[in-house]
Formats: C-alpha cells, structure tokens, sequence
C-alpha cells in the first residue's frame, strides 16, 4: 500500500483515533479485524428495540397568525433552494439569539454526498467562523469520521439551531421548536439518504422520541421529515462534546461509527 492510498489514509486515521483514545498497546500478536466483530448497543431490558418509523418532533397546536413560530412556518418551506434558505434565515429576525450571535452559521460540507450530520447549536469558534464544528469538538469529530474514511466532502454537517445561544448554554425548546421549519426544509432540499443525529437535543428534536439518548445511540431508526414522502434513516450518536468529558463512552462511540460506515457501504 502506498502512503496515499485511500485504504491506508483510513487505517493510520483509524489507528491514531485508537491512540489518542487510549488504545496505545498491542495485546495480540494478530490484528482483529473490529468492523467484523464489533456489535450493536445491547437491546433495552424487554427485548430488542426495531427501528420503526417514528414521528419527527411533533409541531403541537397550529401557531398564532403573524407570531415568530408562523413566520418560520410559511418562510421556511417557501425557498427553493439551499441559498434562499439561507438568506430566509438571515432575515429571520424573529429568533432572540440571532440579536447576540456575530455570524449565521448555517452548514459545511457536501450538500450531494448523501449523508447529513446534525449538531446541536454553535459554540463560540464556530460563531467566529460561521462554520459548524469547527471548535474542539468538531476537531474530535472530524478526527472520528477520518477514522472511517469520511472527511467533509463525505458529508454535509449542519445544527439545530445556526445562531450561537450567549454563553454556550442549551437552547430553549422554544429556540429549536422555531428554527425546526428551516432544518426541515433543508432536509427535503438537500435530500440525504442518512441522518447522523448528534447528542441528545438533536435526536429527540428529530426523532420525536422522548427516550434518552443512552438508549437510542447505535440503532438506525426512520424518521418522517415533514415534506419528504419517505422516511430518512438517522443514526443518532453521542455528541463529540460529550465524547470529551466522558471518556468512558469512546468505546460505545466506536461502535456506532462502525454501525454507519456499514450502512453507507450496505448503500
Ligand atoms: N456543537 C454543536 O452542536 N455544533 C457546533 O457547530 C459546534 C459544537
């Protein structure tokens, strides 16, 4: 194998993923082959859990003529593609944290590789920038997806919400619930054929699902994106974020990257 060799780009980003994650021995003298062997999250205690379609976030009662959640409601689905989205977005003055955000950060990557990550909201890097992921821990992400062959133009990566909420804290439900419309538009837009559903905001807000995030990692499920006749499978994941305080949860990490290179090769 030459040194670039896409197979061997992937094996030395997958062995350094191992090392910085803590895996700096050789207990064997024959290498495992861990995509063969590695097995999905153990099912809850009553059974295994199918992927059945589940409902993406329920939109609850219609919203108030002429409120910010109606305004999202009717703009949204009224661009026809992903730069008037974007500039929808821009002009959506209706949403609070626009007014403390420095730039819209709306997404990276490759709108046509078929694969679409959804994050939780921006962090300051990423504010700074008006790119997603692109702080510490999209560095970690980025090292994780290297580490099965994917690199930025393998996936378009976007968030839940594109303005930075002050002080890193969560956003609201109300924040999520109001920019959902655009996220949902820019599904149908961009059309992925998979979701990685990062962290806990992004998989309920997506799912509909109101089980937490322990349980659902690692299992593909479909969800109806409102504007699709399909359903989308999504992989929900823990978020990189998450990876970084708790070092134990690499290991489960692993597994469901393994679990989505499979699905992209199964096509
Ligand atoms: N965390 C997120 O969820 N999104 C980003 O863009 C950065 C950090």
């Amino acid at each position: 194998m030459m040194r670039d060799d896409p197979a061997m780009i992937e094996a030395l980003s997958a062995l350094r993923l191992q090392l910085e994650w803590g895996a700096d021995e050789a207990l064997g003298e024959q290498p495992l082959d861990r995509l063969a062997s590695a097995s999905p999250p153990a099912a809850p205690a009553g059974g295994p859990v199918l992927p059945v379609p589940e409902r993406a976030a329920d939109p609850g009662p219609a919203p108030a003529r002429g409120s910010a959640p109606s305004r999202a409601a009717s703009l949204a689905p009224a661009a026809a593609t992903t730069e008037a989205l974007r500039a929808a977005l821009a002009g959506f003055e209706e949403c609070a944290l626009r007014a403390t955000a420095t730039n819209l950060v709306f997404a990276d990557g490759n709108p046509r590789a078929g694969l679409m990550l959804i994050g939780e909201a921006p962090g300051a890097e990423e504010d700074r920038e008006g790119r997603p992921f692109v702080g510490r821990s999209g560095q970690l992400l980025d090292r994780m997806l290297a580490s099965i062959g994917l690199d930025r133009t393998g996936f378009l990566i976007t968030n839940l919400i594109p303005w930075r909420p002050p002080g890193n804290r969560n956003p609201t439900d109300a924040e999520v619930a109001l920019c959902l419309p655009f996220l949902f538009r820019h599904i149908v837009l961009t059309r992925p054929r998979h979701l990685v559903l990062l962290g806990a905001l992004a998989t309920k807000a997506i799912t509909g699902s109101a089980r937490g995030i322990r349980q659902m990692r690692g299992r593909w499920v479909d969800v109806a994106i409102p504007g699709l006749d399909e359903p989308v499978p999504a992989l929900p994941m823990y978020h990189p974020a998450y990876l970084l305080r708790t070092p134990g949860a690499k290991r489960d990490a692993w597994a469901d990257l393994i679990a989505l290179r499979r699905r992209l090769d199964a096509g």
